[in-house]
Parts: C-alpha cells; structure tokens; sequence
C-alpha cells in the first residue's frame, strides 16, 4: 500500500486507468514549515498542486476526480487558518473557472455547506451551473465534507420517503442508499491517494471507499506532481482488484 518504484519496462495500459481517482491532499503546513515559512503558503502551494493534478487527470483521461479540501473536521482549526482557506477557495474559484470551463471539466461542490459565506456559496453553484454541461472530466471538491455526514443525510432523505408514505421500509438497500449519496450517479472511486504519510481515511468517502485501492506516499502535497501522479497510476495498474472473489473467477490463473 505504500509508493513502489514504477517499473519503467511495463507501460501504463489505458484499460487500467481508474475511472475515479480521489485524494486527500495533505501535508500543506508541514512543507510550509520545513521552508521557515506560514501554514496558508503551503495551503497556496497545496492549490498549485491541485491545478497540476487536475489538468494531469485531463491529459490522461481520467474520467472523475474527487479532492477533499476541507473536512467536517476542519471547521476546528484556528479561526485564521479557516478564514484563509474560505479565501484561497474563493480567490481559486474566481481564478480558475473560466479555465476549467473552457477544459471541459464540470465542477461540483460536495459537504454540508451551511457554514460557508454567502459569496464563496454563491460562487461555488455559479461555477457548478457554468459547467454542467462539460464532460471531459468530472471534478468535485469535497468542502466542509465528512463520510458520516453524507451516510446520515442520506438516511434522512431515504428515512423522509418512508415516513411520507413513498416507498416500504423494506425497500431500503445499499442502491437506494448510494443514490442519495453526494456522489450518486458517479462510479466508486477506483483509486484513493493520500500524501503526507498518514494511512488512514479520516471521514473521507468511507461508504464509497469500499473496495477502493488505497495509495499512500510520504510526499507533503505541495510536491505532489504529473511524476507522482503516474507513479501513483503505474502502482494501481498492477493491482489485481477482486472484489471480494477468487483470481480463477476474475478470469486469471490462481496458479492452483
Ligand atoms: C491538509 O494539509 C490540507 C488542507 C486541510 C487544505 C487542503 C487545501 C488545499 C490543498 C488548497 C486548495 C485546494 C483547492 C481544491 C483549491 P494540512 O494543513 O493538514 O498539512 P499538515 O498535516 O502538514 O499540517
């Protein structure tokens, strides 16, 4: 589960490029720190890296992609640091859009957005309705989002259609559940990278993480690169995914 040396003599094969990449980008205050300087120049340079990904995924075809910005969890944070970030993600939103638009890609805004200011809301579903037409890449930013958050409003929609009287109590199954999720209608996460060498999931899309690959690398974020990007890809490559069967099910030789 950790960084492998890509192997440069088997070349990335497009049928096994993820359809949905997700990542928690972590490490911004900590590169910022070992340069002597503040938390919000790494979170700044954690934004380059993001632009860098994300037209990475656009040149290599990569249909969906799902970064988290700012957890539920992140609202604890000192309040400067929180004010700097609603800031950067206003200031990114501004910058970047047209940009984006212009790339095909069709943004969306997930996580429980009551908190946020009026102008970044605003600003974020003006930037969902410019691009819902795109197609080239699916890009949602998960803001203010936790994974238990999404289960439970989830559950509440599923638990208001049976209280109204729409549908039997009985009919509730993990479909009726993921198609009220804040992704529904996009494939699963195919693979998960986390940089700044924690190894955990910390509230991230734990319903939809099921069967997801999981990459780890040591690498603070505002490293993080077109290079590490297919490093990241050559190592998802070369898993073998079974979802819960045998090799010989999946059609390749279990060597028995
Ligand atoms: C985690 O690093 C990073 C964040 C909480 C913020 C993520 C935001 C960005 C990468 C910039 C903006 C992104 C977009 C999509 C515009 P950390 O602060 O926890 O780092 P540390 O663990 O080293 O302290």
């Amino acid at each position: 589960m950790t960084a492998a040396e890509p192997d440069s003599d088997k070349p990335r094969s497009d049928a096994k490029l993820p359809r949905h990449l997700a990542v928690i980008m972590d490490g911004n205050g900590r590169w910022a720190y070992r340069r002597n300087r503040p938390r919000h120049h790494g979170h700044r340079a954690g934004a380059e890296a993001a632009r860098r990904v994300v037209q990475g995924c656009i040149d290599r075809g990569i249909p969906s992609v799902t970064l988290f910005a700012f957890s539920s969890e992140n609202w604890r944070r000192p309040p400067a640091e929180v004010r700097m970030l609603m800031e950067l993600f206003l200031r990114a939103l501004e910058r970047e859009t047209g940009r984006l638009a212009d790339s095909g890609v069709r943004l969306r805004f997930i996580g429980d957005h009551r908190r946020l200011s009026g102008a970044l809301h605003e600003r974020m579903l003006e930037a969902e309705r410019r691009t819902a037409d795109n197609r080239c890449l699916a890009l949602n930013v998960a803001v203010g989002y936790g994974g238990r958050w999404d289960i439970v409003q989830a559950a509440q929609a599923l638990a208001r259609e049976v209280a109204e009287g729409a549908r039997p109590p009985d009919s509730l199954d993990d479909n009726a559940l993921a198609e009220r999720l804040s992704l529904a209608g996009q494939p699963d996460p195919d693979l998960f990278i986390r940089t700044g060498g924690e190894r955990r999931i910390s509230n991230f899309l734990i319903w939809q993480l099921a069967y997801t690959e999981l990459y780890f690398t040591d690498l603070l974020w505002p490293d993080f690169d077109a290079v590490e990007l297919d490093r990241a890809l050559e190592w998802f490559a070369n898993r073998e995914r079974r979802f819960g069967m045998t090799t010989g099910q999946m059609g390749r030789n279990d060597g028995a």
